[in-house]
């Protein structure tokens, strides 16, 4: 492969044009816990006999933290095992742990928030809509982020500050942020594989739906709609009025605007039922969706497609990764899948597909060097000054993937290829096949500060420079 032809896409120092975007539903607060020396601390604290008890519970995934005892478990599994990890906590939890933990910052967090806040460094125009906006929680927004109204039949933007809302709740969640061979002891000692992190987050409640604005006006002002924050959801009396509301509202964004791109950012739900039913209702009226390697399997458990989370599951790459990718393209008939990895990014993109495949490689090329730059300083966004001083180059581990795929497309072609032609698709990373193609990007592996929504930044910078 000639590994120059990537140097040199990634030698990019002038950021492309984005599109205009909508963000919603989610934004909170995180309360960021860097390094594992506080939970170690309060762990000493702790019997012999409730250390036994943590350890036999870290074992297995946990749902929801309901003890004391549950969160240290689902740190130790997270660390153990290298995985991300989201959970809900109860209210006794949180008062326990605000007593016990103190952050060493606070930013701001959710999909929604984290998006517009990096996007409107690059971009004046970006447009939120957020569930929840307490005082508080709307100092967290770039002064830049416009908060829609609707006066007549124009959009006015509002600072988050200007239109805050007293009486609601902010939602604060703690993260865990953890290095690579970082160690964390119970009765034994356990050492993370991976740099990763265990999110904490609090019982606030919101409904993701657009309330008291103008659907029409948003679509017309972006071209880019980034939902989000549907883990809220429960299997209760009102889901299934509430999912009909939104899939009516994305109806009604595409109507406004059909040239808008609908992205779900993926987050795992607690309620397993519940997010089965979100799948097959917001996941079959949006577009695309943006998902990670740990996620993917699941949601194809849950939609039935067993075979190709088997495969992941028995050997992950970006292969069995692109088999998931486009099985889950077909079952929800979405005409884009983003899945972000560890050293790597694919996306499968249905035909006729409106960008070119190229211009998005560009933009997935474009989207790692944001969020390698955002992982090795551990903030909340990245600024452009900081993007045109990057020095980053792809991985060996994303090279070696980009040859996974390829040789995995090859034995299921019954005319093998020359191996010119091989060696000229290793280097596009541009894969064309019946009804699509399938892009791959070699991202930058750093030591990183902080993994907390480097997702949520891969798909939105992504996105928006493929579509600006
Ligand atoms: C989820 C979490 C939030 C975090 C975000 C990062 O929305 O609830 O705390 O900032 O994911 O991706």
């Amino acid at each position: 492969m000639n590994v120059k032809a990537w140097s040199d896409r990634f030698a990019l120092k002038r950021a492309p044009k984005l599109a205009k975007v909508l963000t919603a539903f989610n934004a909170n607060v995180d309360a960021m816990v860097f390094g594992l020396h506080q939970p170690a601390k309060a762990l000493a604290l702790l019997s012999q006999a409730e250390l036994a008890e943590i350890e036999k519970k870290c074992d297995s995934e946990l749902r929801e933290i309901k003890s004391q005892s549950d969160f240290f478990s689902a740190l130790l599994h997270s660390v153990k095992t290298g995985k991300a990890m989201h959970l809900h906590a109860s209210q006794g939890v949180f008062d326990w742990m605000g007593s016990v933990f103190t952050a060493d910052e606070t930013r701001i967090g959710g999909q929604a928030g984290i998006m517009a806040n990096q996007l409107s460094a690059f971009h004046d125009f970006v447009l939120t809509y957020s569930s929840l906006l307490s005082p508080l929680q709307a100092s967290f927004f770039d002064q830049k982020v416009c908060f829609p109204s609707t006066s007549g039949k124009k959009l006015v933007c509002h600072p988050a500050k200007k239109v805050a809302r007293k009486g609601d709740a902010t939602k604060v969640n703690w993260i865990f942020e953890f290095k690579t061979g970082e160690k964390l002891k119970a009765k034994s000692e356990f050492h993370s594989p991976r740099a990763n992190r265990l999110i904490v987050s609090s019982p606030a409640h919101y409904t993701p739906v657009f309330e008291n604005v103008d659907v029409k006006q948003l679509a017309k002002n972006a071209d880019v709609a980034m939902l989000s924050g549907f883990q809220q959801l429960h299997l209760d009396k009102n889901l299934g009025a509430t999912l009909k509301k939104i899939s009516s509202q994305i109806a009604e964004l595409k109507k406004a605007n059909p040239k808008i791109a609908v992205h779900w950012e993926f987050v795992p739900m607690e309620d397993k039922k519940a997010e089965k039913l979100v799948l097959s209702s917001v996941g079959k009226a949006v577009d695309s969706m943006g998902i990670n390697e740990v996620e993917i399997v699941d949601v194809l458990k849950a939609l039935g497609a067993k075979k190709e989370a088997d495969k992941i599951g028995k050997l992950e790459n970006s292969y069995s990764l692109y088999l998931g990718a486009r099985r889950l393209s077909e079952l929800l008939k979405l005409e884009r899948v983003h899945v972000h990895s560890f050293g790597f990014q694919l996306a499968v993109l249905r035909k006729p597909y409106v960008v070119a495949p190229d211009k998005v490689r560009d933009a997935l090329v474009f989207s790692s060097i944001i969020a390698a730059l955002k992982a090795l300083k551990g903030s909340a966004f990245v600024s452009r000054k900081e993007f045109e001083a990057h020095a980053l180059v792809p991985s060996e581990t994303g090279f070696n993937q980009i040859r996974a795929l390829e040789g995995g497309l090859d034995e299921e072609r019954v005319k093998r290829f020359s191996s010119m032609t091989r060696r000229a698709l290793l280097e596009s990373g541009i894969f064309e096949l019946n009804d699509h193609y399938v892009v791959i990007v070699p991202s930058p592996i750093v030591q990183p500060k902080s993994t907390v929504g480097l997702g949520d930044v891969i798909s939105s910078m992504a996105l928006a420079a493929e579509r600006g």
